[in-house]
């Protein structure tokens, strides 16, 4: 390997641990990492147009040059290629270009193309190998760590998938110098969350951040990409198919998925409705876990600070309507996450939805 130390996370799973690797500029020696997987076989990168311009084209050619024989899938852009229809075309696009059950794929994208490219290779010729290569922030700290793939259906978000882990997950955070400031935002939703949920160092890195204007080659971001990924792999590892502690990681996602499917996913980004559902998680934990007024309060300001984009008006028989469409829902009870204090998030089932819809109102009447 070159000298590049790059900070290594082994995800141990029973039958499917695999590597994570964390370092700026750990592109520019990408074949050392992959020359392991590399047994001859075809390898396909599926990547958006526009990431491929960016930085795809460079990894197939520096994979070329080491006689890795590797074919670019060009996809299209935003969630609606989740769907079936897209999962049968490009299906049928690798098989015609010689993609076999040796075959290798590699994400090298957001969370759409990762979810996207872990079905296919969970499904084609019964299950075939991937690598996962984030570029969006949150695909980085949440979405290719775990195995979760999926696509969805007009009924609902990621309703067809499966659980297929990645033979490893390659992370540069060089990547976010492009990466669009809402989308910047969407990823600093989900890592404040572990900073709440389990980790307060990332609160605390997260304030320096702030300090200097969010600058995206601050070595806090680094910092934080690593200990976000450390949680969330702390976490899967012991809940591997999210039977019960991985449920945790639903922190803020409840109201959040609401915002999202009420506004059609066309409006806020998942992240971003994340932000506003810990909010109204937070403000909940204040009502029914008696959590620290001060503690809550200063969290609080500091999502308020970061998103501020309008909420919309939802009337209390469509917010119910859509709360109970939850994946959360069990038994036709609701499981909510909240804090019981600082970094310790407890699930409840038995809250009232009117305090939840009375909470959201007073937040959504606040940002207008
Ligand atoms: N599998 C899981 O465990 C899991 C967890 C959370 C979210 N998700 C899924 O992830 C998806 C959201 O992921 P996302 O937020 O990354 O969205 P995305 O994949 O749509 O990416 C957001 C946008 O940013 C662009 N982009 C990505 N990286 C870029 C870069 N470096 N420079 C410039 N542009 C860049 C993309 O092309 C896209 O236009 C949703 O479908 C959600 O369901 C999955």
């Amino acid at each position: 390997m070159p000298n590049i130390n790059p900070q290594a996370i082994q995800v141990k799973l029973l039958n499917n641990s695999y590597p994570i690797w964390i370092k700026r500029n750990i592109t520019q020696h990408i074949y050392k990492y992959l020359e392991k997987f590399y047994i001859g076989q075809k390898w396909f990168l599926i990547t958006p147009t526009s990431i491929y311009h960016l930085y795809g084209k460079e990894i197939i050619d520096n994979l070329t040059q080491h006689h890795f024989e590797i074919i670019p899938i060009l996809i299209e852009d935003g969630e609606k290629i989740k769907s079936i229809a897209y999962f049968e075309k490009y299906s049928k696009e690798l098989v015609q270009n010689g993609c076999n059950r040796d075959s290798m794929l590699i994400a090298l994208g957001g969370g759409v193309t990762g979810d996207l490219t872990g079905f296919i290779a969970s499904s084609l010729f019964r299950g075939i190998d991937y690598i996962q290569f984030p570029t969006s922030l949150l695909a980085m700290v949440d979405s290719s760590i775990g195995g979760k793939t999926g696509i969805n259906i007009g009924e609902g978000k990621n309703l067809i998938g499966a659980f297929h882990h990645p033979k490893a997950v390659i992370i540069d955070p060089y990547f976010l110098s492009s990466l669009p400031e809402r989308e910047v935002i969407s990823g600093l939703g989900e890592i404040l969350k572990y900073g709440i949920i389990n980790n307060n160092s990332i609160i605390d890195l997260f304030i320096k951040f702030k300090s200097k204007q969010m600058d995206l080659t601050s070595s806090e971001i680094d910092k934080m990409i690593i200990r976000s990924v450390k949680v969330k792999v702390e976490i899967v590892e012991k809940d591997v198919n999210e039977s019960n502690l991985r449920r945790i990681l639903n922190f803020g996602h409840t109201v959040g998925h609401i915002i999202e499917a009420f506004t059609n996913y066309q409006y806020i980004s998942h992240g971003e409705a994340v932000l506003h559902g810990m909010i109204i998680a937070i403000e909940l934990s204040k009502q029914i876990c008696n959590l620290n007024e001060d503690y809550a309060n200063k969290i609080i300001s500091i999502l308020k600070d970061i998103s501020f984009i309008k909420l919309p008006e939802i009337s209390k028989q469509e917010f119910n309507n859509f709360l109970f469409r939850d994946k959360k829902v069990q038994k036709n009870k609701l499981n909510f996450i909240l804090l019981n204090k600082q970094c310790s998030p407890i699930i409840k089932n038995d809250i009232k939805t009117e305090i939840i819809y009375k909470i959201y109102k007073s937040h959504q009447r606040s940002l207008i």
